[in-house]
């Protein structure tokens, strides 16, 4: 127990510490990785949220975690009045739980406060719903610091209800 404890910690620090956090330009092969990355996810990203991603990719900002050239995870965000906007984060299959993602959110958190911007906001599935991938997704953001503040129905048939996180700054 306690030495498949320490393995685990060391692994996930070689992975943090040789890892960069790159904001994208448009038209590099980020947005492409990011993608690649979202399509590996089935669980969690349908074919409806897969386009929507697309389209988010197009509009928003994009940053990705990089190491040795290999994109890891990414994080597409944004501001509205005040507040970051934390549209979409995901990790590569074979590499959650290492602290990438946490690296990212870091990242958002430290550009929001640069900015001056209140909090950071995410919609998720609800706790109410019992659908296991998105328990994991929520304790992410719980563990992180992210309170419910709203519930959302969906505006669209086909689509999920929601729910509204947040963290404040
Ligand atoms: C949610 C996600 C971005 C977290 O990134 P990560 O790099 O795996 O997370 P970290 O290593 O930084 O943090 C680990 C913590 O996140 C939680 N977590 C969430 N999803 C996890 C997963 N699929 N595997 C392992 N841990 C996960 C764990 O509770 C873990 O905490 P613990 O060590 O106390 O158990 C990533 O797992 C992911 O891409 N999940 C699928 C897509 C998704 O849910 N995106 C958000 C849509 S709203």
């Amino acid at each position: 127990m306690q030495s498949s404890d320490g393995f685990y910690r060391s692994k996930c620090l070689i992975i943090v510490d040789k890892m960069e956090i790159i904001r994208a330009k448009r038209g590099d092969r980020y947005v492409d990785d990011a993608l690649k990355i979202a399509r590996g996810l089935k669980e969690w990203f349908n074919e409806n949220g897969l386009k929507s991603i697309e389209t988010d990719l197009f509009f928003d900002n994009l940053v990705v975690a990089v190491e040795s050239g290999e994109t890891l995870g990414f994080a597409c965000y944004s501001s509205y009045e005040g507040i970051m906007q934390l549209v979409w984060i995901a990790v590569e299959r074979n590499h959650h739980g290492m602290g990438i993602g946490t690296a990212l959110l870091k990242w958002i958190e430290d550009e929001a406060r640069t900015h001056d911007l209140m909090s950071i906001q995410v919609e998720t599935l609800p706790d109410e719903d019992s659908y296991e991938p998105y328990k994991l997704t929520r304790k992410f953001y719980y563990d992180n610091g992210f309170t419910r503040i709203a519930y959302k129905k969906a505006r669209l048939e086909g689509r999920d209800d929601q729910i509204v996180l947040e963290k404040k700054l």
